[in-house]
């Protein structure tokens, strides 16, 4: 297999049912627009998502389908860069179980994310193999694609910092066989939820990218606005209003300036910019939901495209393992 001649770019997401704004444009929006200038593989982190819900995965294949149906509906596009399933990908189990002989408990225990998990999801039983190895399975879905940069939010720093290190080690031990990932800080704006906390599942105050019109406008008429506007006479203040990022998100830059001002002095109210915002949204929202329409119509698709990614993922894994068992020695 010949290297590709541009970067390899390597991300995933875990399976979390229909993508909203949040998911959007804080992943998956970079992700659509890195396809041109690197070889992109794109792919659902479903054993992740084993890692804190193992206790029931009823839902996980369909979240799958319908999270990859909005990867498509929003432009990711298989013939430029490889959508597949991490669990279609044996390979990522084997190079996780290699990477799991060389590191050291305690840079795993050290990963500040792990103990605040450990304490936020206490409903969970998180005292498990899997879940303390998470960055190892990590490490592994990047140094099986050989990825050069990892687009990844602040949240995910750390993680990616152990990744590196584990590479690290194994190069250090057995040869060069990985190059060392970089993470690739992408620009991810404020998307709150519809009750002003951060747009999230367990929240339920999303937006998803596949709602309707009618949807969009019932959940923008719901939104919260300026607290210290209580009424329509008072100026408001966009910077401690939940609506207007996301004017900065879905309005043309002159509407966003005149937003701001009439905000500011009262000339505009709540409701009327409310509306403005809906008739924005949804044109921006329309072609997307005609594009999933549009898939959704062919029945298979969706599969189809993970089947011709996952063949191609196993393809590289395979090649990484033999560089693997080379320089390890094994036969
Ligand atoms: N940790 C990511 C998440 O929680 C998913 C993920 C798994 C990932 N493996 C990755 C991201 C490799 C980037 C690179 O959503
Ligand atoms: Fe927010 Fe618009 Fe109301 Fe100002 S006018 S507080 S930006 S909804």
């Amino acid at each position: 297999m010949s290297e590709p001649a541009k970067k390899i770019v390597l991300s995933g997401l875990r399976p979390t049912g229909r993508v909203h704004l949040g998911n959007y444009w804080g992943a998956v929006k970079n992700w659509v627009d890195l396809q041109d200038q690197y070889a992109c593989r794109y792919f659902v982190a479903d054993l992740h998502a084993l890692t804190t819900d193992y206790a029931d995965t009823s839902a996980i294949r369909e979240a799958t389908l319908e999270a990859v149906t909005d990867w498509l509906s929003v432009g990711l596009d298989p013939e430029k860069s490889v959508i597949f399933v991490q669990s279609q990908v044996p390979q990522t189990a084997e190079l996780a179980l290699i990477f799991g002989m060389i590191t050291p408990l305690g840079w795993l225990e050290r990963v500040p994310t792990y103990k605040e998990q450990l304490q936020e999801l206490r409903e969970k039983d998180l005292g498990t193999f899997g879940f303390l190895g998470y960055p190892v399975l990590m490490t592994a879905d990047i140094a099986l694609y050989r990825g050069h940069c990892v687009p990844v939010g602040k949240d995910q720093e750390s993680h990616l910092e152990i990744c590196r290190e584990i590479v690290r080690r194994f190069n250090g031990m057995y040869g060069e066989v990985f190059p060392e990932p970089q993470a690739l800080f992408t620009a991810t704006p404020k998307v709150p939820g519809l009750d002003g906390r951060k747009m999230s599942k367990s929240y339920g105050n999303t937006i998803a990218l596949s709602d309707s019109a009618e949807e969009i406008r019932v959940k923008v008429m719901s939104m919260v606005t300026d607290p210290k506007r209580a009424r329509r006479a008072d100026p408001g203040d966009p910077d401690t209003c939940n609506l207007f990022p996301f004017h900065l998100l879905y309005s043309p830059k002159e509407e966003v300036a005149q937003v701001d001002a009439e905000c500011r002095s009262a000339a505009r109210g709540c409701v009327d910019c409310k509306k403005h915002l809906i008739r924005n949204m949804n044109a921006a929202l329309e072609p997307v939901r005609a594009k999933r329409a549009e898939i959704t119509a062919r029945p298979g698709y969706v599969r189809e495209v993970l089947e011709e990614g996952g063949e191609k993922a196993r393809a590289f894994a395979a090649e990484t393992m033999k560089r693997v068992a080379d320089a390890m020695k094994l036969l």
